[in-house]
């Protein structure tokens, strides 16, 4: 077994011995390159912290304001004009209106140009729609028995992406509203839009039988397309050329049906005994009797195979199919940050959000054109895609995955595993990154590059860890220490954020050095592990090395990562209230200098989210003058951690009223924080 990364971190903590980490946590040498009009990095972040809080609300530092921009089911096009209502909503309602548990968010300038334009009053918003939870949706139902297969069809069109035109008056953002779907570049993708499919698993047999079944039950498909859609969009990306990357993650879920009906699949075929295992399909969540058929796993067994891919959607161009890229391969995608290499190629990295999964970087083999957008398209379906092999001496390598190498490393490992072609190791891309020896992670979510005003990547990456909550981590290696014995359980609760450093400072190379940007936790615990909500102990020392990784307010999961023009890291937490209980998910800022003269890092609290939401893709405008994020969930658990998805049936109130306040039912909602003066955030 390939050793996990805990373990590596320990070891690299003995084998550096009493080392500073501080310079490795400085981002400041590579941020002056880029920093507006030639300024130095920013060694600070000017507001005033804000207090722990539970306060169902958006709650901010003095002088910034916030309010929403859009919220799920607000409508897209005059079309959908009617007054919302959350009882009544259907597939075509929804497929009208701003979906549902907003993720991932990305602006696009109204015109394309490169690199892109800093001043801009309107724009198209790119926004995720990860997944739909039953007990957010139709609040008159009061029962889960009273759900119909037209609910379970309204919330698959409430999952998918958004493309929303924004506009600026009076220094407010606002939606703009199309007339109707095609008359503007407002769009709905959901789980049923027509799909294609590019790359070398673009004819994988798993994805032509799926292909049948979900043609047959949405008729009229195009040719050579797929009705699939897209769900479980989690984060993403965007590309130079103005494309936004969508990124699935728990497809899981949406596959109906018991394990069981998989039985005689999965005993002739150790491959997709392998698949369905690890991506622990079908889920329990949607009612077998109420799914479409193509969702029933009984009846499409591959249909979990058209999931788990990067998405391009050119927002541009609403005719367009989106396009499914398999040259990226197959996993649980947090998101696909791209970065261009000294040479004009595009590099791709992407976390598997599970846990023990890996961190996965694709490069194109041809270069960006900035002088011809159209020769870009295609450039991320031909390409190397690697895996992150983390080494204990704090280098790494980047392992090249292609059949040649994956078939060497099963006959080494005595395994009978093969791969037929590139478009083989693309579809089981975990399953070839294992046998070589990637190595396993706590739940690898956003990858960040450090990006110059030209997309060029500087060579640094942050990696960031949510957490690890499998007890089975009782090995002596992890960082975490519930206790001083070694040999106790060991968890990792509160996550932690990587900084990796690509070699030469080209996102090209194969090798790479790491260290840790930071440790999640409380800088300012008197104990070395906090009682959470459910009694369990969480260790919350940001120390590493001996040093603390930063100073300030305390923060738990990191999920999503911006990486402003000076470098500026804003962390937005999903799961910060289940260590920290008195707080709510939120945004923590930290500057992108430290040195050893000034201690560590300083880390502020900017934003707290309302009750039971997570805070996600957060997000500035290009002048910086605008903090976009989304608030996902809210409601989705009480101030004392009780879920609402079995509260809900129990009677229990509903835990939130975000956005519209009183007694509204919760909504899913994006924000806008502006300062009261009009000045850049956080200056
Ligand atoms: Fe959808 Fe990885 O969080
Ligand atoms: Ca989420
Ligand atoms: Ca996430
Ligand atoms: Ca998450």
């Amino acid at each position: 077994m390939t050793r996990h990364l805990n373990d590596l971190i320990a070891s690299r903590r003995a084998f550096l011995g009493g080392l500073a980490g501080l310079p490795l946590l400085n981002l400041a040498a590579c941020a002056t390159s880029s920093a507006p009009g030639g300024a130095s990095a920013a060694r600070t972040v000017n507001f005033t912290p804000i207090a722990a809080t539970n306060a169902d609300t958006i709650t901010l530092p003095p002088g910034y304001s916030w309010r929403t921009l859009i919220a799920w089911g607000d409508p897209l096009f005059d079309t959908a004009s009617a007054p919302l209502d959350l009882n009544a909503l259907t597939r075509a309602e929804q497929e009208q209106r701003f979906g549902v548990h907003n993720d991932m968010l990305a602006l696009f300038a109204a015109d394309y140009a490169f690199p892109p334009p800093k001043d801009q009053d309107r724009m198209l918003l790119c926004v995720n729609h990860e997944y739909a939870s039953a007990e957010l949706a139709f609040p008159a139902i009061t029962a889960p028995q009273q759900f119909t297969s037209a609910h379970i069809e309204a919330l698959l069109a409430s999952v998918g992406v958004s493309v929303v035109e924004i506009e600026r008056v009076n220094g407010a953002w606002r939606v703009v509203t199309n007339p109707a779907p095609g008359e503007g570049r407002n769009r709905r993708i959901t789980a049923f839009t027509p799909v294609r499919f590019t790359g070398p698993a673009a004819n994988h047999p798993w994805i032509n039988a799926a292909a049948t079944a979900f043609n047959a039950a949405e008729p009229g498909t195009p040719a050579g397309e797929v009705a699939c859609g897209t769900h479980s969009n989690c984060a993403g990306g965007l590309t130079p050329w103005g494309t936004y990357l969508t990124a699935e993650e728990n497809f899981d879920g949406t596959f109906a049906g018991a394990p069981e009906s998989l039985a005689a699949w999965r005993a002739s075929d150790p491959d997709f005994d392998f698949d369905a295992r690890s991506f622990e399909y079908p889920k329990p969540y949607l009612p077998e009797a109420l799914a479409p058929s193509q969702f029933r796993i009984a009846q499409n067994p591959h249909g979990p195979s058209v999931y788990g891919w990067i998405v391009e959607i050119d927002p541009y161009n609403p005719d367009a199919a989106p396009r499914k890229l398999t040259a990226l391969g197959r996993k649980k995608n947090e998101c696909a940050t791209t970065a261009l290499a000294a040479d004009g190629r595009v590099a791709v990295y992407m976390g598997d959000d599970q846990r023990n999964e890996f961190v996965y970087k694709f490069v194109s083999r041809r270069a960006f054109d900035p002088a011809n957008r159209a020769a870009n398209f295609g450039l991320l379906d031909d390409g190397d895609l690697y895996v992150a092999q983390f080494h204990e001496d704090g280098g790494g390598v980047w392992l090249h995955l292609t059949p040649e190498n994956a078939n060497a490393a099963a006959a080494r490992e005595g395994s009978p595993a093969r791969f037929a072609d590139q478009g083989d190791v693309c579809m089981r891309a975990r399953q070839a990154a294992r046998l070589m020896g990637a190595t396993p992670m706590d739940r690898p979510e956003d990858v960040e590059a450090l990006l110059d005003a030209n997309w060029r990547g500087l060579g640094p990456v942050l990696i960031v860890c949510t957490n690890n909550s499998i007890n089975g981590q009782a090995r002596p290696g992890n960082p975490r220490r519930e206790s001083d014995d070694p040999a106790a359980p060991q968890v990792n609760l509160a996550g932690h954020i990587i900084r990796i450093d690509e070699a030469g400072a080209d996102v090209a190379a194969t090798r790479f050095s790491w260290g840790i940007f930071a440790m999640g936790g409380d800088p300012n615990a008197t104990a070395l592990t906090a009682p959470t909500r459910d009694a369990r102990p969480a260790h919350v020392s940001v120390a590493y090395q001996g040093e603390p990784t930063f100073a300030g307010d305390r923060f738990a999961c990191p999920d999503n990562l911006f990486i402003d023009s000076t470098h500026r890291v804003w962390i937005a937490t999903d799961g910060n209230d289940g260590v920290f209980a008195d707080c709510n998910d939120c945004v923590v800022a930290t500057a992108s200098a430290a040195d050893a003269a000034e201690g560590p890092r300083l880390v502020k609290r900017f934003l707290v989210g309302p009750v039971g939401a997570e805070i996600c893709g957060p997000l500035m405008t290009p002048d910086e003058k605008a903090f976009l994020c989304c608030v996902q969930h809210p409601g989705g658990n009480d101030v004392a951690g009780a879920d609402f998805s079995s509260a809900r049936w129990r009677g229990a109130p509903v835990p939130s009223h975000f956005p519209d306040g009183g007694d509204s039912w919760p909504r899913s909602a994006v924000i806008v924080v502006t300062r009261d003066d009009g000045g850049r955030i956080g200056d």
